[in-house]
């Protein structure tokens, strides 16, 4: 995992050193072939790559099997064998249906990430989950499939419209509270930074962001164990995703209130005390406003937990935090804690704006 400012530019001589093949087939969306691919495609070529580009259009909307079917036909026109590379630029989206692809065209073929939002560069391009979604949830189609480089270039951030930055940092939170106290110190203390995207500062945040989740990912590739601690804020970000059906929030947004209400609940279970409790708030907060979830009611967002993929033996999986980096797993919740979670978290959103 490569990061960096700059790193676009040194990719003819970084494929070369890494030894990627000859053959490349980049994909991504329109936009981002404006900002970044078509120059690169350019400077590889002239680099004596053979270079194809492809494109799907932008949107969670395009992340299904069609267009995983529209890039194996590309991939087939163009005669594409076992030998050719993958490279995903983009976001999230971009390079979970690019690992997918390169995890079953002719069985396998290699794949880079070339990750240009910031919650792809701290989260999706690394630890090899690929996958689509289906018309009945989401990412319910994938695999485990292991890039073979990624390709973080901190510059590519400074493009991104402020909320998908504002998402991305929601995620970069989450590293700090479940990796260690010493990051999340240095996360809270360089907010400033981090949203002025002050590129020495992006890369060191990133770089540790990746550091905790390849230590997790090495240990426990598949989510049998360890892994699951990823899913900090995931319970009920998920459901809150669910319940404003994908339109409202973005997943980082969602996960900005699912952290608040884990936060919550592992203060009413006595885990986390409230000072420590205290802090996390105000770090997401120090993030941005959120948007308004009044109308949401909770009764749905319980509905939409029992959907829950991860949900084991009639029971939803919480990762509730014993101390700031210290997380525990936890499945016993009742439904009068998980109600009063959500109220507080609605409360601890709330961002007096002073006149
Ligand atoms: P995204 O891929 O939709 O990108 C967000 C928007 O930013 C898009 O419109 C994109 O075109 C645009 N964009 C990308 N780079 C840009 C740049 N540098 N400048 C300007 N605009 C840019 O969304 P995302 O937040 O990156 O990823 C979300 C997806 O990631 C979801 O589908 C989610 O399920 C998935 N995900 C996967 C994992 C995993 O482990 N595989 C983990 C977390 C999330
Ligand atoms: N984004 C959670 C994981 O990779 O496990």
């Amino acid at each position: 995992v490569l990061i960096g400012p700059g790193l676009l530019k040194q990719s003819p001589e970084l494929f070369e050193k890494h030894q990627v093949g000859e053959r490349l087939f980049l994909i991504s969306n329109p936009l981002v072939s404006r900002l970044f691919t078509d120059d690169l495609a350019r400077d590889l070529s002239r680099n004596g790559f053979n270079v194809v580009s492809l494109q799907f259009p932008d949107g969670e909307k395009f992340k299904n099997l069609q267009t995983v079917e529209n890039i194996y036909t590309d991939l087939i026109d163009q005669g594409a064998d076992r030998s050719i590379t993958l490279v995903a630029v983009g976001g999230g989206v971009t390079g979970d249906v690019v690992g997918f692809v390169a995890s079953t065209f002719l069985r396998g073929v290699r794949y880079i990430q070339i990750p240009t939002t910031l919650l792809s560069q701290v989260d999706s391009s690394v630890g090899g989950k690929t996958g689509v979604n289906h018309q009945e949830g989401k990412n319910l189609i994938g695999a485990f499939y292991q890039p073979y480089l990624v390709c973080a270039d901190t510059e590519t951030l400074l493009t991104l419209p402020q909320r998908e930055f504002q998402s991305g940092a929601y995620e970069v939170l989450k590293y700090g509270l479940i990796g260690d106290l010493e990051f999340f110190n240095l996360i809270a203390s360089s907010m400033k930074d981090i949203q002025n995207r002050t590129q020495t500062v992006l890369t060191d945040v990133v770089r540790r962001c990746c550091e905790v989740k390849v230590a997790i990912v090495s240990s426990d590739e598949t989510e049998k164990g360890l892994r699951r601690i990823l899913n900090f804020g995931h319970t009920f970000g998920h459901a809150l995703e669910a319940v404003t059906q994908f339109k409202l929030l973005t997943h980082g947004e969602a996960i900005g209130y699912g952290m608040l209400a884990a936060t919550h609940l592992s203060i009413s279970k006595g885990y986390l005390d409230a000072s420590s409790g205290q802090r996390i708030i105000d770090c997401v907060r120090s993030i941005g406003s959120l948007p308004s979830l009044e109308s949401v009611l909770i009764e749905d967002i319980l509905q939409a937990m029992k959907r829950d993929k991860k949900r084991a033996e009639d029971q939803n999986v919480f990762v509730l935090l014993r101390s700031i980096g210290n997380p525990i797993i936890s499945t016993n919740i009742q439904r009068k804690n998980l109600i009063e979670a959500w109220e507080r978290a609605k409360e601890s959103a709330q961002i007096e704006v002073a006149d």
